[in-house]
């Protein structure tokens, strides 16, 4: 499917950002390995979180979806899972995929994992490999790709500095501790996002947590919660560049999720000038959230790098948009993961950006762009890749002709529905 999108005149209007992937995810994960219901509320209903549902429902866990955003999970207990009678298809998801192997390295019974041919490429040796040294017992395709065959087997808890700052990874590692029977203790380079510590706590298991090491420990026990999922970020994030880069607009994004594990955008577009404000804050779950309120603004190149890095590092495509429209140089440096993601978002970014008519070049661990660049309207690739189609689409608000974008239909990974949102804000 295509969609061919338009400029705008301005944006202005008021909307509800769906729920966070990350924290749906989860919520359905230790729902089903706790004892009791857990209520989830603003749940995601996406085809990545669809994945999660069918692999917990495949294992025996009942999940009523009692309306689009509210799903009850009928917990099984730490040890109530099912084997699986066939192989666990992960779909587009990363997070099912890596977070599903440490769960499941630890069951007393066996399971294979696999994915789409987006994912079949994505790298599991990061998973893998710690996963052996606690005693798992998992096979993946040339050691390093899905499909992943895992024999339930007894786990030890290791010490493990993390090549790569990946929640992924960490949260993997965090889950096979449950199962096993000595404590983990995890370092990671940079701090990622902490959605699975802050749920994890909140259902009664342990962590000790200082900066960038956690001690994981085995549980006895997790307890059903009501998880309220703040808005997925990563989703406001079309929106909040839209705010600041189609003229005379202002948005107001309500119930954004602000854990500062997740709000490098924020700081970015504020430091390259963005009139950003927040709002009606709250917590729920340790979780803050609050509301987000955007004005059109002259923004100014920057340096992206380092710690910031996992910060923001699903929203880099959407910030290179904003970065062709700034005065000056911005430069994304220390963003290798960007090649292992939905794409290769070094390279498939470039793409985009070049074929509008930004200046823009690829580098070993990012990109550089100098702008501003009035962009062109012309036919882009999402590359099956939901982000990039989002900032495809919010750059045709921009691009001068139409912008027509192929294989749009992944936006329903991440956000079904999003151009009926944009095109709600329209004036
Ligand atoms: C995620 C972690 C990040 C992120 C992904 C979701 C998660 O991946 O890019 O979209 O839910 O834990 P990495 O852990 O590989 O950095």
């Amino acid at each position: 499917m295509k969609l061919t999108v338009t400029p705008a005149k301005r944006l202005a209007g008021e909307i509800r950002i769906p729920g966070d992937k990350s924290i749906s995810h989860r919520a359905i994960m230790l729902g089903s390995i706790a004892k009791g219901d857990t209520h989830i509320s603003h749940f995601l209903m996406s085809d990545d979180c669809l994945s999660t549902i069918r692999a917990f429902r495949q294992m025996g866990v009942p999940i009523e979806i009692t309306n689009p955003e509210t799903v009850i999970v009928k917990g099984q207990g730490l040890h109530g899972l099912k084997a699986p009678n066939s192989a666990i298809d992960a779909g587009n998801s990363g997070t099912t995929a890596r977070l599903l192997a440490g769960l499941l390295a630890g069951q007393s019974f066996n399971s294979i994992i696999t994915g789409d041919d987006s994912l079949r490429k994505r790298p599991m040796d990061r998973v893998i490999i710690p996963l052996r040294q606690m005693g798992a017992n998992i096979t993946g395709t040339q050691d390093k790709y899905l499909p992943l065959s895992i024999r339930g087997s007894a786990l030890k808890g290791i010490n493990y500095h993390m090549p790569v700052a990946s929640a992924q990874v960490k949260s993997c590692l965090i889950l096979a501790t449950l199962y096993a029977d000595t404590p983990s203790r995890i370092f990671e380079p940079a701090l990622s996002r902490n959605h699975t510590e802050l749920m994890l706590q909140a259902f009664g298991g342990r962590l000790d947590i200082y900066n960038n090491e956690i001690i994981a420990y085995p549980a006895n026990q997790l307890y059903g919660q009501h998880v309220h999922v703040p808005g997925d970020i990563s989703s406001a994030a079309f929106f909040i560049t839209a705010g600041l880069l189609v003229p005379n607009s202002t948005l107001v994004l309500k119930g954004v999720g602000l854990n500062p594990t997740r709000t490098g955008i924020l700081d970015v577009y504020k430091e390259m000038g963005g009139d950003i404000a927040i709002e009606n804050t709250s917590t729920s779950g340790g979780e803050p959230m609050g509301d987000i309120i955007v004005k059109t603004s002259n923004l100014e190149g920057t340096v992206i790098g380092g710690q910031l890095i996992p910060r923001l590092i699903d929203e880099i495509p959407v910030i290179a948009l904003a970065a062709t429209q700034a005065q000056g140089t911005t430069i994304i440096k220390d963003a290798q993961e960007l090649k292992v993601k939905e794409s290769n978002r070094i390279a498939t970014v470039v793409d985009i950006l070049s074929r509008l008519g930004a200046d823009i070049e690829a580098t070993d661990d990012g990109m550089v762009i100098h702008g501003p660049t009035p962009l062109k309207g012309n036919q882009v690739d999402s590359f099956g890749d939901h982000r990039l189609a989002m900032m495809a689409a919010i750059a045709g608000l921009i691009a001068q002709g139409e912008t027509t974008i192929n294989s749009w239909e992944c936006v329903n990974i991440s956000f079904p529905g999003f151009y009926d949102v944009l095109s709600s804000l329209q004036k």
